[in-house]
């Protein structure tokens, strides 16, 4: 049996709040990330963009004292919804985190096949998926020699590719990133960031980031994230990358992308 790609899907969130306890870190957060585009998320430090990527993929609620209000849509379809499988949601949209975090005491193609064991999906051809996963997150020449080999022996840019390799091997409509270069020399980082433009040929991407260039490279459209000193955080400006960063129509998103505070 084949491995077939799942096609991209527009994710959607309608005024997603959210509380540590009774603190309130989010207030109505509603976006649209459509089919095949890459989202930026920006935004000055403890602003809630770990939080709301969370909120995308159920992962927030693994979290004690997490609540939330408001709703998600994965092509329109409520991802918190009574007969949904939080499982199956953290299948159908990935995450890569922003230190890479491979299964240590796990080879390279166990790494890779991990999620499907855990999750006891059947396996088409293992092989093929292997490759297939490594070569979509562009690491396979790297390792096609060493695919036995201890996952922590790779470095730790090959490592974070790893990683989104083990993502896409259960084949995501959408892949959450949250910073996932930050921890990577200049030249994993462009790695990345050309994988991310292949990968939006097939998936949806949500990503966070710091480095207002890299935002800029990769992405169509950005939302700036900000919380003041006793407000939730919220999204002051979302649209086109191009017009958030060159015509920005807040003046504290202006401020922001040149660098006057964050
Ligand atoms: N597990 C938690 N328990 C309680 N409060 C939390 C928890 N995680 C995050 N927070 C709080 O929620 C707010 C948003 O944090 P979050 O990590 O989402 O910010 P961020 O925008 O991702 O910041 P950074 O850019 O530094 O990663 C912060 O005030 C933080 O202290
Ligand atoms: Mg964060």
């Amino acid at each position: 049996m084949a491995n077939e790609l799942a096609t991209a899907s527009t994710l959607h969130t309608e005024d997603v709040s959210v509380w540590f306890g009774d603190r309130q870190v989010l207030d109505k957060v509603s976006l649209t990330f459509p089919a095949n585009q890459v989202t930026a998320l920006i935004g000055p430090s403890g602003c809630g963009k770990s939080t709301f990527l969370r909120t995308l993929n159920r992962m927030h609620e693994l979290i004690p004292g997490a609540g939330l209000a408001g709703a998600v849509y994965l092509d329109g379809k409520d991802i918190y919804g009574e007969n949904v499988d939080a499982v199956d949601v953290r299948i159908n949209i990935g995450m890569v985190f922003q230190k890479p975090n491979p299964f240590p005491t796990m080879s390279i193609k166990e790494n890779i096949l991990s999620g499907l064991k855990l999750s006891g999906r059947k396996i088409g051809d293992s092989e093929e998926l292997v490759e297939t996963s490594l070569r979509r997150a562009s690491i396979w020449n790297e390792v096609k020699d060493r695919l036995d080999d201890q996952a922590l022996s790779l470095s730790g840019g090959q490592q974070q590719r790893l990683c989104i390799a083990r993502s896409l091997a259960m084949n995501p409509q959408v892949l959450l990133m949250d910073e996932p270069c930050s921890a990577l020399d200049p030249g994993s980082t462009r790695r990345i960031e050309e994988t991310i433009e292949e990968l939006s040929d097939s998936m949806t991407i949500v990503i966070v980031t710091h480095n207002m260039q890299q935002a800029q490279r990769v992405s169509h459209q950005t939302a700036f994230f900000l919380a003041d000193d006793n407000t939730p955080g919220g999204v002051v400006e979302f649209g086109s990358t191009e017009d958030v960063f060159n015509r920005p129509v807040d003046a504290r998103t202006n401020d922001y992308v040149n660098g006057h505070f964050g």
